[in-house]
């Protein structure tokens, strides 16, 4: 309606026509930037065992991860270890990422990573949440 209408001699409907042009041409546009902006930054929302493992993963009293690997929207991580961010890639078998969170010793003697599992530091349930969180990136 807005769109249709044509431009008059009197400077208050000229503005009010320009005005209905500028929002008939900027609404496509306005739709368009919230679709693109939408879909590159939505994510599928986390599982309760997801959202769990990702607060142990970042917890300075638990895992900790954020020290040395960049994690996700973690903030301030330390880079003394690859990023997390692409596990799946990496280790894409499940029970070889337990391992190295485990203990990574086995793979490293001289490793800074502390050996979580073997030191008690997280329990066998809460590895296996970080790894349903980490599978998530
Ligand atoms: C004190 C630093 C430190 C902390 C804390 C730490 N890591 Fe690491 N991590 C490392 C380093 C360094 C490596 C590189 C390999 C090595 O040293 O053996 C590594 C390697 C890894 C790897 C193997 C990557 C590969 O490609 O081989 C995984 C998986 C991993 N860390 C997960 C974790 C998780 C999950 C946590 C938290 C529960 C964590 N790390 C906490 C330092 C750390």
């Amino acid at each position: 309606m807005l769109c249709n209408r044509s431009l008059t001699t009197t400077p208050f409907k000229y503005l009010a026509a320009l005005l209905g042009l500028v929002l008939c041409l900027g609404a496509p546009y306005a739709a368009l930037a919230a679709s693109a902006s939408s879909s590159s930054s939505a994510k599928p929302a986390l599982t309760k065992a997801q959202r769990e493992g990702k607060k142990l993963a970042f917890a300075r009293s638990k895992g900790n991860c954020l020290a040395c690997h960049e994690i996700d929207d973690g903030d301030m991580p330390g880079t003394v270890g690859p990023k997390l961010s692409d596990v799946r890639q990496m280790i894409p078998k499940r029970s070889v990422l337990f391992k190295h969170i485990w203990d990574e010793t086995q793979f490293n003697p001289r490793t800074p990573m502390p050996p979580f599992g073997k030191d008690l530091i997280l329990s066998k349930k809460e590895i296996n949440k970080i790894i349903d969180y980490l599978y998530t990136q």
